[in-house]
C-alpha cells in the first residue's frame, strides 16, 4: 500500500518537474542567438525524459499485471489436481508449495486427531485433571476438574484452586522437581492430590529437575475410603471401650475372690456375675466377628432355596422360653425365597430379639412374611413396646447406638444388632424403614431383594 502511495507521488511529481523545467527555460530564453541552442536543448530534454516516464508507466503497468497473474496462479494452488493456469516455468515452484500445502494440512489433521484423543480420554476420567506452568497460571482443566472447581479457571494462577499452604507448598516443591501427594477436603468431598513434574523435551530423570516446564495435578475422590476409614477407626475405639467393661468387672470380681476378700457368701453371687459378664462378652465378640466378617465382604454367601416361613418359626422358638409374658405371632404369608439362611436367621433373630427386650409386661410381637412381587418380600417385625424418640431415629442403625442406654445394658444389649441388620437388608440390595412412637411400639421392615 505504503509502496504504491510512493509511486503516485512520483508520477504525479515528475511531470510537474518537467513542466517546470519547460517553464524555467522559456522564462530564460529571451530571443538572442546563443539561448536557441539552451532552449532546444530543453525541449529535446523534456521530451526524452517525458518518453522515458510513459516507458516507465507502461512497463509498471504490464508487469504488475504479470506478477498478479502468476501469485493468483500459485494461490489457486489445488491440494488433488493441478488445474489452474500456470506458467510452465513456475511448475517445480508450485509443484513444491503443493507438497508443503499438502504435508502442513496432513499435519494439521494429525495434530487435531490427537488433541481429540486426548481431550475424549480426560474428558471421560472420573479424577479431575489439572495442567498448570512453571509460574502456576492453569493451562488446562477436564470435565471433572470443571465440576469440582468450577469453569473458566484456566489462565488464572493455582492459587484460585485452593488456597491451602500445604496445596500451595506441594505445587512449589512440584515445580522444583518433587513428586508430591496429599489430601485436600473441598465441599464436604475428601480429594487425594498428586502432583508430577513435566520436564522440557519429556524427560523425567534426576538431572532435569531444574528445566520442569509446568506440573501435573491429579484430584482424586477418596470421600468412601475417607469414610470407611474413620468408620472403622471409630469401630475399632468402640469395641476397645465395649470390651473393657465387662473384663474390668470379671477382673475385680475374680481378684476379690482370689485374695480371699469376698465372703463365702458372696462367691457364688461374684461367679453368677462373672458368667453374666462372660456371656456378655461372648455375645459381644459375636457380634463384632459377624460385622468385620461384613466390612471385609468375607459374608457367607452359600444361597440355598428354603420356606422363609419354617425359618422364621424356627427362630421364634428359640425365644419361647425367655420371652417372659411377651407373645410373639407370626403372621403373611408362607413362600420360598433362594438367599443365605444363616444371614436371614441373623435378621430375624435380631428384630425379634428388640421386640421381646424393648417391650412391656404382657406384650406383643408380630412378624409378618410378604411377597411384594417377583423376588422381592417383606419381613416386618412389629411389638407393642417402649417405642423409640424421634430424635434417635436416625441413629439407632448406627453401630453401638443404644437409645436407652441403661435398658440396653440391663438386657445385655451390645448397640451392633440393628447394624447387623442394616447390612444384611444392604446385601440383599433391600431397603429399611422404621415407624416407632415412645410408648407406642416400634415396627421395623425390611424389603430384601432375595433374587
Ligand atoms: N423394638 C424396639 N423398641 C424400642 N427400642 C428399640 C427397639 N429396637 C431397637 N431399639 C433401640 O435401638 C437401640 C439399638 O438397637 P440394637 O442395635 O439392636 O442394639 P441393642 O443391642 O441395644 O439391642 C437399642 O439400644 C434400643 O435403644
Ligand atoms: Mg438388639
Amino acid at each position: 500500500m505504503r509502496k504504491r502511495i510512493f509511486l503516485s507521488i512520483i508520477w504525479v511529481a515528475l511531470p510537474c518537474i518537467l513542466i517546470l523545467f519547460v517553464a524555467l527555460i522559456y522564462m530564460f530564453y529571451d530571443g538572442t542567438e546563443g539561448n536557441e541552442l539552451v532552449a532546444y536543448l530543453a525541449v529535446a530534454i523534456t521530451i526524452v525524459a517525458a518518453v522515458t516516464l510513459l516507458v516507465l508507466i507502461i512497463a509498471n503497468y504490464t508487469a504488475r499485471k504479470m506478477t498478479d497473474k502468476i501469485t493468483a496462479s500459485l494461490e489457486n494452488i489445488g491440494f488433488k489436481e493441478r488445474n489452474t493456469a500456470i506458467y510452465d516455468e513456475m511448475m517445480p515452484f508450485a509443484g513444491r508449495i503443493d507438497r508443503q500445502k499438502q504435508n502442513i494440512r496432513a499435519r494439521i489433521e494429525e495434530l487435531t486427531d490427537r488433541t481429540d484423543t486426548i481431550e475424549t480420554i480426560t474428558g471421560s476420567m472420573q479424577e479431575g485433571l489439572i495442567l498448570i506452568d512453571s509460574d502456576g497460571t492453569i493451562l488446562s482443566a477436564n470435565n471433572s476438574a470443571h465440576q469440582i472447581f468450577g469453569e473458566n479457571i484456566e489462565n488464572k494462577n493455582v492459587v484460585h484452586i485452593c488456597r491451602d499452604d500445604d496445596f500451595i507448598n506441594a505445587v512449589n516443591k512440584c515445580i522444583a522437581g518433587e513428586n508430591e501427594e496429599m489430601q485436600i477436603q473441598r465441599d464436604e468431598r475428601v480429594y487425594t492430590v498428586f502432583f508430577s513434574p513435566v520436564y522440557t523435551n519429556g524427560h523425567t530423570s534426576e538431572n532435569n529437575k531444574n528445566n520442569t516446564r509446568g506440573v501435573v495435578i491429579l484430584f482424586h475422590d477418596a470421600t468412601e475410603r475417607h469414610r470407611a476409614e474413620k468408620q472403622r477407626r471409630e469401630f475399632t475405639a468402640n469395641v476397645s471401650h465395649e470390651l473393657k467393661t465387662p473384663l474390668t468387672t470379671i477382673t475385680a470380681l475374680s481378684e476379690m475372690i482370689a485374695q480371699g476378700m469376698a465372703r463365702q457368701d458372696d462367691i457364688r453371687e461374684f461367679a453368677g456375675r462373672i458368667t453374666e459378664q462372660s456371656g456378655r462378652l461372648l455375645v459381644l465378640i459375636d457380634d463384632i466377628i459377624r460385622l468385620s466378617e461384613f466390612d471385609e465382604g468375607k459374608a457367607r454367601r452359600e444361597v440355598t432355596i428354603f420356606d422363609l416361613w419354617e425359618l422364621a418359626e424356627t427362630v421364634i422358638k428359640t425365644f419361647r422360653d425367655n420371652a417372659g409374658s411377651v407373645e410373639i405371632l407370626l403372621t403373611g404369608e408362607r413362600f420360598d425365597i433362594s438367599a443365605n439362611n444363616r444371614m436371614i436367621d441373623e435378621l430375624l433373630y435380631n428384630l425379634i430379639d428388640n421386640g421381646v427386650k424393648y417391650n412391656n409386661e404382657n406384650g406383643k410381637v408380630t412378624v409378618e412374611l410378604t411377597r411384594v412381587e417377583n423376588g422381592l418380600c417383606k419381613i416386618s417385625v412389629s411389638d407393642t413396646g417402649i417405642g423409640i424418640k424421634e430424635e434417635h431415629h436416625p441413629h439407632v442403625f448406627e453401630r453401638f447406638y443404644r437409645a436407652e442406654k441403661s435398658r440396653s445394658k440391663k438386657t445385655g444389649g451390645t448397640g451392633l444388632g440393628l447394624s447387623i441388620v442394616k447390612h444384611i437388608t444392604e446385601y440383599y440390595n433391600g431397603t429399611l424403614e422404621l415407624e416407632s412412637a415412645e410408648g407406642v411400639g416400634t415396627t421395623v421392615k425390611c424389603y430384601l431383594r432375595y433374587m
